[in-house]
């Protein structure tokens, strides 16, 4: 049991809570799920990326998979080698690109013809050669929210089969570039296996097709998206899940890589909140809060449930809330029609799996300074984050201010 009490108490709210033991247990079935296959799990590190939790898979032998340079250079500062990391995105600048190859990443992940011709005219001023995966969309309707369905072809994500094709054949024909890898990823918080195992179907009839024409593959890279229990959701079984995809593979030798962001964080982290106050308009009850939508962005945006407990001495009888927070906008809510006993001011509201795309996606808005960071690992916490303060939302303006 975690003492939110305690914790509120020393570290002031809002506050995000990181249990690692978690995390750990997390990474571990995953891994272990794949056992006696090359593997490598390679943390979504939009997920979370906190410098500490990165560090503490960086620490477990994990991997990376980034989708901007910056994510890169979170990862190789929290120590994660160099050759676990790979490079995603559909929009990599010249720069990032650039970089990727300097620094001798495992692989970039390339999901357009336009930008094949870029990173090999990259890799041509740099004298080096790249390697390289293609993003493959395999057209499959991944049977989550449509904001994070990513493998159908009205999403942006990828190129469909015959263009990786091509793109494969001038991979292979250029001096510059080195096709290592094939890679698919259709959507995130994904609770049926079925999609999934037809993705690693066609990709794999896909690297098939390659071998017979001399192009050689050593990486099966199926991308995120197991899906967690927020309310009462079947999940998919990190064992059933290898064999669905080891399943597609026989008689192909391949590294399976694996980019879990969600399933590795999202069900060890907390975000607690204190009550403000409590008010009623019309018929219509609220509870508010002192954290908001810039600190916890998924009920907001993808209208997303997440559990919410209430630590107070009250138990009487619960009612329907709307929880909401200070900032001004309508949308600013953890949940609508909540049961929750009467609260008194200064009792805490713990949201549950707040640990993925919690933080991470969280914003100043309204000028308000991003919550601290603490991980807990057995009895001991520890800060990995401090609040921001006022002085550090302006600093970056202050300086052009005019008389
Ligand atoms: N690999 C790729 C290429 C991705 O685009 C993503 C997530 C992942 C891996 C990790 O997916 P996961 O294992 O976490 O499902 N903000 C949304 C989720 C966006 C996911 C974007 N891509 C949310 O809060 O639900």
């Amino acid at each position: 049991m975690i003492d939110f009490k305690a914790l509120a108490k020393k570290y002031g709210t809002p506050l995000y809570v990181y249990d690692l033991h978690y995390m750990s247990a997390q990474y571990k079935e995953l891994k272990e799920a794949f056992k006696g296959r090359k593997s490598i799990i390679a943390y979504a590190i939009k997920a979370n990326s906190n410098l500490s939790i990165v560090r503490h898979f960086a620490k477990m032998g994990s991997g990376a998979d980034c989708v901007s340079i910056g994510e890169v250079r979170r990862a190789l500062l929290a120590g994660i080698p160099a050759y676990k990391i790979i490079f995603s995105g559909v929009g990599k600048n010249d720069e990032e690109i650039r970089e990727a190859i300097e620094k001798d990443i495992l692989y970039i992940n390339v999901e357009s013809e336009a930008e094949l011709q870029r990173v090999a005219a990259i890799a041509e001023e740099l004298g080096k050669s790249s390697r390289i995966s293609i993003r493959v969309n395999p057209n499959i309707d991944p049977q989550t929210h449509p904001y994070i369905s990513t493998g159908l072809h009205d999403n942006k994500f990828g190129v469909d089969i015959p263009t990786a094709k091509r793109m494969y054949i001038q991979a292979k024909n250029s001096e510059y570039l080195d096709p290592v890898g094939i890679h698919f990823h259709i959507g995130s918080q994904l609770t049926q296996l079925q999609p999934i195992r037809e993705a690693a179907e066609i990709v794999a009839d896909l690297i098939r097709s390659l071998q017979a024409i001399d192009i050689e593959l050593k990486f099966f890279d199926v991308g995120g998206g197991l899906g967690i229990k927020y309310d009462n959701e079947e999940t998919i079984k990190p064992y059933d899940y290898a064999q669905a995809i080891l399943g597609t593979l026989t008689a192909l030798d391949l590294t399976i890589l694996c980019e879990p962001g969600r399933f590795l964080t999202a069900n060890a982290g907390y975000f607690v909140t204190k009550v403000l106050y409590e008010k009623q308009n019309g018929e219509k009850k609220f509870v508010v809060v002192d954290g908001a939508m810039n600190d916890l962005l998924r009920p907001s945006l993808y209208n997303a449930y997440h559990k919410i407990e209430a630590i107070t001495d009250n138990n009487g009888e619960p009612r329907e809330v709307d929880i909401v927070g200070p900032v001004c906008e309508s949308g600013d809510f953890f949940a609508k029609n909540y049961p929750l006993p009467t609260l008194n001011r200064n009792d805490l509201l713990v949201v549950h799996s707040a640990g993925a795309y919690g933080f991470g996606m969280g914003s100043n808005y309204n000028t308000r300074g991003r919550s601290a960071e603490i991980c807990i690992e057995g009895s001991e916490a520890r800060l990995i984050r401090r609040r921001e303060s006022f002085e550090d939302l302006i600093c970056l303006e202050q300086e052009f201010l005019v008389e």
